[in-house]
């Protein structure tokens, strides 16, 4: 990967859930010229973590940076039980297709490993968040106070004005922990929120996807055609609409290219208890004189997003990878 002169290569360590927009996600922050990705950290989320392990491994593999060592996190949300999302990752969380597994092994544990290094590089450190946030939570929780460390935190996760996706008013990393969701929501952090808002904007669609498959016949175009399958379904039997939302590439894009984004301020909290709205974000949007007296913790929010470049972006990745 050339070290670009003209852009600051940002330390990141990517929690990941694969699935297959981590994926994109995954072969997106390592190939942006602004991150320099140091390790991932998986959870379980889309699918179970160590299925999430033996994916995170092939994908390292297949995209020639096996170098980039792989933590395995928690198993299980920090109170509700866990939920997957075979629907639309498939079992195997890569679209249920040909993926070859790696022969290498995770190197440690990954809570273990966000709090090393974010005691050893404080304020150096960018954490992209792409899955439930349990393993951050239990970072926070081992060593209070560490989260604060971070450079950033950029979190895909939540819907403030927008429809839930996995119930009305949830998106599904804040739905499968939302205690999780809370803790690191609520830790003092430099945050960045990448909402549903946003995310739900940068999508692709089937016949986009097959048209570039055959135009450019390169492992990216095939990998996205392949895993993609599973999702594409999903959508045009539940949505009418044969198109996936890129959800955490568009959350990497916040962490490497800020200016294409709109951000607010926004007091937000999470529901942990509700029985129909566990997993939603609350937006206190009262005009308070004393912010104080506002509901949740202020952190920074995207709220509008140029899709359009962020989606050439990954585009141009896919094809040139
Ligand atoms: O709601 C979308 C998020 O949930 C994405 O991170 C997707 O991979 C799943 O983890
Ligand atoms: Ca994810």
């Amino acid at each position: 990967m050339s070290q670009n002169p003209y852009y600051p290569m940002i330390p990141t360590i990517l929690d990941v859930d694969p699935g297959v927009d981590d994926a994109l996600a995954m072969l997106l922050a390592l190939k942006a010229e602004a991150l320099s990705v140091r390790g991932i950290t998986v959870v379980s989320g889309n699918v179970p973590v160590d299925r999430g392990v033996r994916n995170a491994l092939g994908l390292l593999d297949m995209f020639g940076f096996q170098d980039i060592p792989v933590y395995r996190g928690a198993g299980r949300p920090l109170v509700r039980e866990p939920s997957h999302a075979p629907h639309v990752h498939g079992l195997d969380g890569m679209g249920d297709v040909e993926f070859t597994a790696s022969k290498a092994t995770p190197t440690g544990d990954s809570v273990d490993y966000l709090v090393e290094m974010l005691g050893l590089h404080r304020g150096e450190l960018v954490v992209v968040a792409l899955g439930p946030l349990t393993n951050l939570a239990l970072a926070e929780a081992r060593r209070p106070g560490v989260l604060r460390n971070a450079l950033k935190l950029v979190i895909m996760g939540g819907c403030i004005r927008s429809a839930g996706n996995v119930t009305a008013v949830s998106e599904f990393n804040f739905y499968a922990d939302p205690h999780a969701a809370r803790a690191v929501m609520g830790a003092g952090a430099e945050t960045l929120v990448v909402p549903l808002d946003v995310t739900g904007e940068v999508g692709i669609a089937g016949v986009e996807i097959r048209r570039l498959a055959a135009a450019h016949q390169t492992p990216g175009t095939r990998f996205l055609k392949a895993a993609s399958s599973n999702a594409l379904g999903f959508a045009a039997t539940t949505t009418g609409t044969e198109a996936i939302k890129l959800h955490d590439p568009t959350a990497v894009a916040a962490a490497a290219w800020p200016e294409l984004f709109d951000v607010e301020r926004l007091w937000l909290d999470v529901e942990v208890q509700g029985e129909i709205t566990a997993g939603q974000v609350v937006a206190d949007l009262r005009p308070l004189l004393d912010p104080a007296s506002r509901q949740g913790r202020p952190v920074s929010c995207c709220v509008g997003v140029q899709a359009d470049v962020v989606l050439e972006r990954i585009r141009e990745m896919v094809v040139g990878f």
